[in-house]
């Protein structure tokens, strides 16, 4: 049996509501919710929030076969010190996700990490689109999302057979990655910035065909589809319509999609390179409208490492993707807390027990209360700090803030129990 840990000082927040209290942990489990509480160690939560630990629907760990720009060690690393004690490694590693035995070994060393681990399995094999993955099998393991992500899965008639499929699975989650492939094609938003830029574009219709067609099929089947990064106002909007119909779909919204527009673009750094694609400011207006009205029931990262190298080639030759896990909170803090979008509340909503309802985690974004597995994260939400990309945890250093002066910052992260973050110094 551990020691004692108290937790003191702090505003606890979950979602049953806020109130100020210490929390104690014993046995990697809450034991008591009070005042005055003892324990043979302390965290300090003064002036600071105590919430359940963040949940990350959208990691990539790039483990196999991307190692030189993250593994699960230092993704899972840079994820706790972000205050997330969950995250879901996407499946578009080299070999895919799409067998046992890769997920399987993903799991494994996600089981010694500084953060849960989950893995995503791919809806097809080598994430193709031409044949089912056997998803039976990576449920059996542990899986409950399924998705192409990177790719988007074409087949209306694919997804319909996923669909069907996910059905004699519990809890499984059909994700889509809602790009048409054949209309984005180019590497920024469609839009005026591309034409000034000479950049070709992916247009906002790639993504909304694409959500319109899986809500149907979310319909049709009565299968869950969560959507993965919503960009677009009018995906946001069939989304919002489709919930209202009462339709099985959730979505996730990305920082950059609430903090960036492709006027960003006009650097030609490949730092604001993603897909899909940084919109316009109508666009961040209704990602962040979504987040603010809960028709986007999670902030996922997207959190995808490249290499030095490859994001310093050209903007069309580059790589998409951007890092993620030790900005998200502070971003949602400054541009949505702050500026009244929504209550501190909500945002924690999304980051933490939105997503893990969605992939249906039971120990991680639960009420703090008595018994529960203590998953938690104390925030500073106050505390400002100024992004340095070489300082960032992960192994690449391809954030798009790099200098950007952002408020609120995780003090400590606790992992069953034991504190894996301590005064924002990750554990070795
Ligand atoms: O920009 C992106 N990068 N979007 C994706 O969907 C995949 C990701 C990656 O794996 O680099």
């Amino acid at each position: 049996m551990s020691d004692s840990l108290v937790i003191k000082g702090g505003r606890v927040i979950d979602a049953t509501g806020t109130r100020d209290a210490d929390v104690l942990v014993e046995g990697g489990h809450v034991t008591e919710i009070g005042t005055g509480l003892r324990g043979d160690r302390a965290l300090d939560a003064s002036d600071a929030i105590v919430a359940p630990g963040l949940v990350d629907l959208h990691v990539h760990l790039r483990e196999p076969g991307g190692e030189e720009a993250e593994t699960i060690e230092t993704g899972a690393r840079a994820a706790a010190l972000g205050g997330f004690t969950a995250i879901v490694a996407m499946p578009n590693t080299e070999p895919p996700q799409d067998d046992p035995a890769v997920v399987s070994s993903v799991l494994g060393k996600g089981a010694t990490s500084l953060c849960d681990v989950h893995a995503a399995g791919a809806i097809t094999i080598g994430r193709a689109g031409a044949a089912l993955a056997p998803m039976g099998e990576l449920h059996a393991l542990g899986v409950r999302i399924f998705t192409d992500d990177g790719a988007c899965l074409a087949s209306a008639g694919m997804m319909r057979a996923a669909l069907e499929y996910a059905r004699s699975l519990p809890g499984a989650v059909i994700a889509q990655h809602a790009e048409d492939e054949t209309l984005a094609t180019g590497h920024m938003h469609e839009g005026e910035w591309s034409s000034r830029l000479g950049i070709p574009g992916r247009p906002a219709a790639a993504e909304e065909l694409v959500v319109a067609r899986d809500c149907m099929l979310a319909e049709l089947t009565g299968t869950p589809v969560h959507f993965l990064h919503l960009s677009t106002a009018g995906a946001i909007d069939l989304v919002r319509a489709a919930k209202a119909r009462g339709i099985r779909v959730t979505a996730e919204a990305a920082p950059h999609h609430f903090t960036l527009t492709d006027a960003a673009c006009q650097s030609f750094d490949p730092c604001f390179k993603v897909n899909p694609p940084l919109r316009t400011a109508a666009d961040v207006a209704a990602v962040k409208a979504g987040l603010a009205d809960g028709t986007i029931d999670a902030i996922a990262t997207d959190h995808a490492p490249h290499p030095t190298e490859a994001k310093e080639r050209t903007f069309e030759e580059a790589p998409p993707g951007m890092l993620g896990v030790e900005t998200a909170l502070a971003l949602a803090i400054t541009e949505l807390v702050e500026p009244g979008v929504l209550p501190i509340a909500d945002a924690l909503a999304r980051l933490s027990w939105g997503p893990a309802a969605i992939a249906g985690l039971t120990d991680h974004g639960g009420p703090i209360a008595l018994d529960a597995v203590a998953n938690l994260c104390v925030i500073d939400p106050l505390l400002e700090w100024t992004v340095d990309a070489t300082k960032l945890a992960s192994r690449a250093h391809n954030t798009p803030y790099d200098g950007r002066r952002l408020t609120g910052r995780v003090r400590h992260t606790v992992l069953r129990g034991e504190p894996v973050v301590t005064d924002g110094e990750a554990r070795r």
